[in-house]
């Protein structure tokens, strides 16, 4: 385990806000973590309140940290092959990409199109993180935790963890009692390229002849290649750029809001609004469009600034932002987009 007090956490948040917690423990087991918050004599001293984090890589630390970061050291893949069915145990403080190198480096379908998703496995299970048509839901089939208040581990199947774009019960009912300590998931060695979103098929033909793709011998590591460069051309790099990827939701909204946001592109000469079919006959409208049509894109005040390849993205633009600069960008960019399409977009950053 690691101990520390009054500790810089400027590297453990992709946004670098240079925030300090009261305390951080670092643990290596779920055994350990169970026996350290049990212990009363150990776990009265630990200032409050308890925050877990995973790669910090979704977070906005608002300002210092009055009480202890959680942090899981836990890190193991285990497979289990069963015909064509591999069924994967991740410790939750794997480093996502790892696993999803892993995987496509060993032929496995399943975790390619997660590809380059900045933090870790606990995290992708309550984050539902997802790209390029896929969610960390779709190959989740079960969830190991410990629960914290009443000190027992209890292990939910994937149908139990409430899943929905970026939503899961861990963000909600079990916010705060459920530590994740392994995720399991279940990838296939049959052959399954999800290749539906933007232009991720063409991508690939581009790059190694369509005939690859007609003749059905495509490799999840060529898929996971290509995914990797379309990330990188859109999302800036975290070792140059501080974020924490998209900032803000793509909202859903009902068939009427979308008729006035359309009506107001025509008024304006935006183009075709760019919209998605979603659950219960809502809309998704792209929030980077609406954020571009506002005229955020590439963007800079002081040191804060809006992504130039993706308005979605809200960046530490010299290194030294701090948090009242990304805040006070966020509120200006989410007042421009309710005045102009009277749509209000919610922050997929947790802000702590
Ligand atoms: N768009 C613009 N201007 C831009 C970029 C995009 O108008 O500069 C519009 C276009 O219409 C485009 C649409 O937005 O077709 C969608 O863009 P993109 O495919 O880049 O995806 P996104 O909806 O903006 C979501 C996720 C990303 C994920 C991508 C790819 C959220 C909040 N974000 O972004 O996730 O990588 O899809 O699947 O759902 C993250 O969560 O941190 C993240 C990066």
């Amino acid at each position: 385990m690691n101990l520390k007090y009054n500790t810089d956490l400027g590297g453990m948040n992709t946004f670098r806000m240079k925030v300090k917690a009261a305390c951080l423990l670092e643990y290596d087991s779920a055994e350990e973590l169970s026996s350290l918050l049990s212990d009363t004599r150990f776990s009265s001293e630990l200032p409050l309140p308890l925050f877990h984090i995973g790669g910090g890589s979704n977070l906005l630390f608002t300002g210092d940290f009055p009480g202890t970061i959680l942090h899981s050291r836990i890190r193991f893949i285990e497979p289990v092959e069963d015909g064509d069915d591999v069924h994967v145990r991740i410790g939750s403080g794997v480093v996502w990409d790892d696993f999803c190198a892993w995987a496509a480096r060993n032929g496995y379908w399943g975790a390619e199109n997660l590809s380059l998703i900045p933090g870790e496995a606990g995290a992708a299970a309550v984050q539902n993180i997802g790209a390029y048509g896929k969610e960390a839901g779709d190959i989740i089939e079960s969830v190991e935790c410990l629960d914290i208040q009443d000190n027992r581990t209890v292990v939910l199947k994937g149908s139990e963890c409430g899943y929905g774009y970026r939503e899961s019960r861990f963000k909600n009912d079990l916010k705060g009692r459920y530590i994740v300590t392994a995720v399991n998931v279940r990838l296939t060695k049959k052959y399954s390229p999800d290749l539906d979103y933007g232009h991720v098929r063409e991508a690939l033909a581009e790059r190694y002849g369509s005939a690859v793709i007609d003749e059905r011998r495509l490799t999840p590591a060529q898929v996971r290649e290509v995914i990797i460069d379309i990330r990188r051309n859109k999302l800036p790099a975290p070792e140059e750029t501080g974020s924490a990827g998209s900032f803000f939701r793509n909202p859903f909204v009902l068939p009427e809001q979308y008729a006035k946001v359309a009506k107001v592109a025509e008024k304006e000469n935006l183009g075709p609004v760019p919209h998605f079919p979603g659950d219960d006959g809502l809309i998704k409208i792209p929030a980077a469009w609406l954020i571009e049509k506002c005229g955020w894109k590439g963007y800079v005040e002081g040191n804060a600034g809006v992504y130039r390849n993706q308005p979605l993205v809200i960046i530490n633009a010299t290194g030294k932002a701090t948090p009242d600069e990304i805040l006070a960008l966020e509120s200006k960019i989410v007042s421009s987009v309710r005045e102009k399409f009277g749509i209000l977009l919610r922050p997929e950053v947790e802000h702590i």
